[in-house]
């Protein structure tokens, strides 16, 4: 069977045959040429230029502050690196939620500045209207439920989603929304994984994971997460691939020493 790592260009359709073939899905996020080379190179399926860079790359302590302005900079600096991922791009906070219209601007502005493939938006029943519109201008949309980080002040926590029935029912009935609405694929953050197993298992378009299980078509992590840059952020769903905080912290610290002792640059890398 195949893997689909022949693949030359991973579309929405791919993903949808990848389900179909019972073949996981990766996904990682990326906000900069130089790492979204790495990852398309190493054969991820989807790039997601996540406005967790609000966090990682702009030091933000959520991801309300990214700008629309700020997502498309990052967008086109990956899109100039990537051949074979979808690259999928964050609509951020503020950038769609006032009406659909607003929503439709702002996925044509990134869609167009930045040459990305589809958008995300958080959300269930609330943006289906806006879901709609951007569809009808053959924008791809992928949906994101369960912990939402633009709303990080209505829940007050980042602690596991729809773990009481009414919120698990809530979340089934969104999902269930969005496919019917047209989403290509719908990211599940933070949930039980017998409750993202279940709208897997009910649901004919990809969903991808995020601490929500492996009974699930796919998983993303946040790059500067599982490379281990983020040293301080260890929940249970995070798997540690690498650990560059550490690997950078004594590159640097050796080479400060070369500089200060004399030994940098020696009589071969000099003119
Ligand atoms: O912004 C992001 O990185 C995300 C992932 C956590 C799915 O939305």
């Amino acid at each position: 069977m195949s893997t689909y790592s022949e693949i030359k260009k991973v579309t929405t359709h791919t993903l949808q045959e990848m389900k179909r073939d019972n073949v996981k899905i990766s996904m990682l996020t990326a906000y900069d040429f130089s790492m979204a080379k790495i990852l398309d190179d190493a054969g991820v399926d989807v790039i997601l230029v996540g406005d967790s860079a609000s966090n990682v790359m702009a030091g933000h302590e959520t991801t309300l502050p990214i700008t629309l302005d700020q997502m498309i900079y990052h967008a086109s600096s990956v899109v100039r690196a990537v051949k074979r991922a979808l690259v999928v791009v964050d609509l951020p906070f503020g950038s769609y939620q006032g009406n659909s219209k607003e929503a439709l601007n702002s996925s044509i502005r990134i869609m167009k500045e930045s040459g990305a493939h589809a958008v995300k938006m958080e959300g269930g029943k609330e943006v289906i209207e806006s879901v709609n519109r951007i569809l009808s201008a053959g924008v791809p949309v992928m949906g994101h439920l369960g912990l939402t980080p633009q709303s990080i002040y209505k829940f007050g926590t980042y602690v596991v989603r729809a773990k009481e029935k009414q919120e698990a029912e809530r979340l089934l009935e969104d999902a269930k929304s969005l496919e019917d609405a047209g989403c290509f694929s719908i990211v599940l953050e933070k949930i039980p994984a017998f409750l993202a197993g279940e709208v897997a298992q009910n649901a004919d378009i990809p969903i991808i994971g995020i601490g929500a299980g492996n009974k699930v078509d796919g998983q993303v992590l946040v790059l500067h997460d599982m490379l281990g840059i983020n040293k301080d952020f260890h929940p249970r769903f995070l798997r540690r691939y690498a650990d560059l905080y550490n690997s950078i912290h004594s590159a640097a610290a050796e080479y400060i020493s070369d500089v200060k002792s004399g030994d940098f640059p020696n009589e071969k890398e000099q003119y």
